[in-house]
């Protein structure tokens, strides 16, 4: 279809077509061309259930089908000549679709409106990636497991304020992750289920006279069933928001850890290596392996906040129903999805191929002091003191290894009883490392029994 001064979808009372910048502005199609195939499938769906209700004749209805087939398949080899001057993805393959099969093209936008079609063409659209972010995380979870099962009882420093705190399993730690990325999955599932209602048949804002058939649009397109109220049908973005709000929380997560990854991966660290797949070199320092995934992980965090921020600005002024504003909903979604679904993959691909430097965790684990709660712990047990004291002995302890430069087990029992007397030759057996992470067997805790049981758990969740 060529341009004409006025548009011919909306033209009858427009004299001229609009200016050049008018057009620059309000035309989204270099962006929802994303939702072809959404709005082909709504299309059709709208189509067989005019002709299944008598709103348009069969064969008409067959004609709309078969038209939509051939636009889709132009859509997918390449060959769809998209017009700035029909606006969006909908009057484009409108347009087109008046090209192949002439009058009855007409007839498709009887009982609907933009305002439905663009909002189920979005749900349709964000539905796919709720199910691509769903196998995503899965995926990641499986790899943690991997990690967590491999090294359930290496031992490795456990940090606050990333100051060597307590003795932790590196498998622990692996599965400190798969809780996080498993809240976003049921995040995930829960906003999927909330958002699966079809607007289509809401029409512009109030419903139509036609005699349609909703429930049978909303099962063709796979929705639970349709919306309610066409105002809020029409009006509604909270399932994008939702969207966004589970990437950014999950984005968070992604960038936590890949903000670890860099961490360990460094000489000063060296807990982890990363793989040559997952890595990358200087031009000018032949040394350099760097974690460029990771920290690109971690920056296009900002894209996915900045998406969420940038919606929830874009519809907090809008009075019911439909505004111009929400057109901008689109490339905020398209983006954050993109940045989140790539961020799943580096992580996952990053977590299956690193190997975790046991030696350097071990020795890691042991310095700093990390069993001086241990300490605490046995002065309050084996000699009843009360914490707070036994916390100030240990302070003590801590003060003389440290002016001496040697660790805890280090010192000699003798100077043990100078800072309490009560001390004996058996406080030795819990300022190894390996008995400190042993020892934590609390439900949840540390101990190599408690991480097995937590894989086990995970496991038995996800098959
Ligand atoms: N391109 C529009 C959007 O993305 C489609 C809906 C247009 N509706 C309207 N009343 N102008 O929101």
């Amino acid at each position: 279809m060529s341009d004409t001064s006025s548009n011919t979808m909306w033209g009858g009372r427009f004299a001229a077509g609009p200016d050049a910048i008018m057009e620059a502005i309000n035309a989204s199609i270099g962006f929802d061309q994303r939702m072809a195939a959404q709005d082909i499938a709504g299309s059709r769906a709208h189509a067989a259930m005019l002709a299944a209700t008598g709103i348009v004749e069969n064969s008409d209805a067959e004609a709309m089908r078969e038209g939509l087939l051939t636009i889709l398949s132009e859509i997918e080899a390449g060959t769809f000549q998209f017009s700035t001057a029909l606006e969006d993805i909908h009057m484009n393959v409108e347009a087109r679709l008046k090209d192949l099969i002439g009058e009855p093209a007409g007839r498709l936008h009887t009982g609907r409106s933009r305002n439905d079609q663009v909002a189920t063409d979005f749900k349709l659209w964000v539905r796919d990636q709720f199910d691509a972010a769903e196998a995503g995380l899965v995926v990641l979870i499986k790899a943690l497991l991997g990690q967590a099962e491999a090294g359930a009882e290496w031992v490795m420093p456990g940090f606050t304020h990333l100051q060597t705190a307590q003795p932790v399993t590196w498998g622990h730690h692996m599965m400190a992750y798969v809780e996080m990325f498993g809240r976003d999955l049921s995040r995930v599932r829960d906003a999927r289920a909330r958002m699966n209602e079809s607007p289509l048949g809401a029409a512009a804002l109030a419903g139509t006279s036609f005699p349609i058939d909703r429930d049978m649009t909303a099962e063709a397109l796979g929705f639970d069933r349709p919306s309610a109220n066409s105002l809020d049908a029409v009006s509604d973005r909270d399932f994008a928001l939702e969207f966004l709000s589970c990437a950014s929380i999950s984005a968070m997560h992604l960038s936590r850890f890949a903000e670890e990854l860099v961490i360990w991966s460094s000489a000063q660290f060296r807990f982890v290596a990363l793989s040559d797949r997952f890595s990358t070199g200087s031009s000018i320092m032949p040394q350099k392996k760097n974690p460029d995934a990771a920290e690109l992980i971690r920056a296009k965090v900002g894209r996915i906040f900045g998406a969420n921020t940038a919606l929830m600005m874009v519809m907090k002024g809008l009075p019911l129903t439909y505004s111009k504003d929400m057109q901008e909903d689109k490339e905020q979604v398209f983006d954050a999805a993109d940045s989140w679904m790539l961020a799943l993959a580096a992580m996952e691909g990053m977590v299956r191929d690193m190997t975790a430097n046991r030696d350097s965790l071990a020795a890691a684990a042991g310095s700093g002091f990390s069993t001086a709660t241990d300490l605490a712990d046995w002065l309050v047990r084996v000699l009843g003191l009360p914490f707070r004291e036994a916390h100030h002995i240990t302070g003590a302890l801590v003060a003389k290894a440290e002016s001496k430069g040697c660790d805890l087990p280090n010192l000699a029992l003798d100077e043990m009883k100078v800072a309490y007397a009560g001390i004996t030759q058996d406080v030795f057996t819990v300022l190894g490392v390996e008995n400190s992470v042993h020892s934590r067997t609390s439900y949840g805790g540390t101990a190599p029994v408690q991480v097995r049981a937590q894989i086990a758990r995970w496991k038995e969740i996800l098959t």
